[in-house]
């Protein structure tokens, strides 16, 4: 476990370019896989959990070559994967473990998915019920992994999902894709639609509705080439630390702002940040472009989040409650009960956290009331495990008074490697 100290800081300035989006990164990783002939991704994530992902796809059979630190090429299976001879060890990921379950379902073979001691206490029924009315035969120990499957031939289905989900919909996809008929994923907030998008850049053919995609299987995929756009769930650590200076500046390049993962913008700008979007692009059917953003001068306002906005925001939530304090109105956030059984409880951890710097926070099954207008201190963190957790508490204490310590720092490595390095880079002192 490392800890990591974080000074208060007196504004915010610079210009950076981030590492690609985790999301994008493995969805490619596992559709190189799946497809016929050599893909190259250029600005791949650097994280743990995507390293992950490639770790079980060469485990696969894919050849996977990391040409730099941020790009790498992957030599697919052309649709037929081996059945790796031990488990295939998902670490930290539940985009990993859910989705690579789609993927095998219908494959010849018997799997084993493992993870680690976080990964091991989330919910994965929710793919096995999907993936059961395909017929596929899955195994769990009481609802968690570790997971098996015996890949066979599946049908079809329509399936509404219970609760919103990219990663679901994306099991249900990656099998669908692989199944003679069309099936048909709806659900009733439309979540992240990285996977058709990707889906149709490697060649697939999908229908969509406002709230329902369809594939009808099977279908091969062909190797892309692709630069993955900077990742807003890290960016957003950024946005919120500039929005909370008056008078800052910063400005990300080349970021991901798929319209499903952009609500942070909306939300920041409700607030009282002056925000701009230029250069916008669309590569590989998702939008790339600048965010410029500076903290108002008048401080921040107050904002709630809840219903569909919850879920398009539900990586984001633990910053935007951890900068809550230092707005004017406070942040109340609802309909966010999935946060209970992300990488840890962070409904529990972002009140104990925020508690542990000074603040009153009001907790609710589904969310949090922080009141704005409240000084925070230094204080001692518990990062849990969490990389959004220790992420976010770093934050927060760039406004605080004294030093706050992040303990098990390290986890920000899950998603983001690079983040204290660059925070010391804008953070002016
Ligand atoms: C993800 C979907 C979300 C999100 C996770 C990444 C994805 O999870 O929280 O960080 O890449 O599809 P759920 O599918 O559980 O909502």
């Amino acid at each position: 476990m490392s800890d990591r100290l974080i000074r208060p800081a007196r504004n915010l300035y610079g210009s950076l370019r981030l590492p690609g989006d985790k999301s994008i990164s493995h969805r490619y990783a596992m559709l190189g896989t799946f497809a016929e002939g050599t893909s190259r991704f250029t600005n791949f994530s650097t994280g743990a959990d995507c390293a992950s992902t490639l770790a079980c796809m060469q485990a696969l059979g894919a050849k996977v070559n990391r040409l730099d630190d941020h790009s790498v090429a992957i030599a697919g299976v052309a649709g037929r994967v081996t059945p790796a001879n031990h488990p295939l060890d998902c670490g930290n990921s539940g985009s990993t473990m859910r989705m690579i379950a789609g993927l095998l379902a219908p494959q010849e073979g018997r799997f084993t998915l493992t993870g680690d001691a976080s990964l091991s206490r989330r919910p994965m029924e929710r793919i096995r019920k999907p993936l059961e009315a395909m017929g596929a035969r899955i195994t769990l120990t009481d609802g968690h992994a570790p997971l098996t499957i015996e890949g066979a031939p599946l049908r079809a289905i329509d399936f509404t999902t219970p609760t919103p989900s990219a990663q679901v919909k994306t099991c249900i996809l990656l099998a669908g894709l692989q199944t003679a008929g069309t099936t048909t994923v709806r659900e009733a907030v439309r979540t992240r639609d990285h996977s058709e998008l990707a889906l149709r850049a490697f060649g697939a053919k999908l229908t969509r509705t406002a709230n329902s995609v369809s594939i009808a299987g099977p279908q091969p995929l062909h190797a892309i080439d692709a630069a993955v756009p900077g990742d807003i769930s890290s960016a957003a650590f950024f946005m919120c630390a500039a929005a909370l200076f008056p008078g800052s500046g910063l400005v990300i390049d080349a970021l991901g702002l798929n319209p499903t993962r952009a609500s942070l913008l909306d939300v920041l700008t409700a607030l009282g940040a002056h925000i701009s979007v230029l250069n916008l692009e669309e590569k590989n059917s998702e939008l790339v472009g600048t965010v410029q953003i500076a903290g108002p001068a008048e401080g921040l306002g107050s904002t709630e989040i809840s219903g569909s906005l919850a879920a398009a925001l539900i990586d984001e939530l633990p910053v935007l409650a951890a900068i809550a304090p230092a707005t004017s109105g406070g942040i109340r956030i609802r309909d966010a009960k999935e946060l209970r059984v992300k990488e840890s409880d962070r409904i529990a951890l972002v009140a104990g956290n925020l508690r542990a710097m000074g603040a009153e926070v009001i907790e609710f099954e589904d969310g949090l009331d922080v009141p704005g207008g409240q000084p925070l201190h230094g204080a001692t963190i518990d990062a849990g495990g969490d990389h959004r957790i220790a992420m976010a508490f770093s934050v927060a204490a760039l406004k605080a008074e004294g030093e706050t310590l992040i303990q098990g720092a390290e986890s920000a490595a899950i998603s983001f490697p690079e983040f204290f390095d660059l925070l010391d880079l804008v953070a002016e002192r």
